[in-house]
């Protein structure tokens, strides 16, 4: 279950209820999916999508999202920093990032526009699903030991493709 740090408040929230609450208010999806199946550690990407079809495919048709694929970053991933530099940068998408983890974490940071320019991060853990709406500025938050499989969720993997800040506020806060 995922965890909200909110850190310039010295806030942390880890009942599903008022998690739920904090990211409904602004616009964030969070949901809890299982899979149907156990999958053994480091499945392959096929069985990581056969185990989630039941809840991915009513997922994807209501949502009119397209694509999906799987990834897996750990401490043996080619070019691990050049990826980590990637995530780890301020930046938004022209269309949501739709995330469901499956193995290891990884921690969403967000920085809210209209929120008093609230700063918040979700360290987001096996079955948690995470959407950060279009346009909304955030980074992804490997940590010291990268170890993370998740499913991707694209209505078009073009708008996908990073537009950074630039802003530098990805490095006043860490994990
Ligand atoms: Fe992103």
């Amino acid at each position: 279950m995922a965890t909200l740090r909110i850190p310039n408040r010295n806030v942390t929230l880890r009942h599903p209820s008022a998690l739920r609450q904090f990211l409904d208010a602004r616009g964030i999806v969070h949901e809890r999916w299982s899979a149907g199946s156990d999958l053994a550690f480091a499945s392959t990407n096929e069985q990581v999508l056969a185990a989630y079809d039941h809840v991915l495919k009513p997922f994807m048709e209501k949502g009119g999202y397209q694509t999906v694929d799987v990834i897996r970053v750990d401490g043996n991933t080619p070019n691990l920093e050049v990826i980590r530099e990637k995530f780890i940068r301020e930046h938004t998408h022209s269309e949501d990032e739709v995330r469901v983890f499956v193995e290891g974490q990884g921690l969403f940071w967000f920085h809210m526009d209209g929120h008093d320019d609230e700063v918040f991060a979700l360290l987001c853990e096996q079955d948690d699903l995470i959407s950060v709406p279009a346009n909304t500025k955030h980074w992804f938050d490997l940590g010291d030991s990268p170890n993370v499989c998740a499913i991707r969720i694209f209505t078009n993997q073009a708008g996908w493709v990073p537009h950074y800040t630039n802003s530098g506020i990805d490095q006043r806060y860490h994990w």
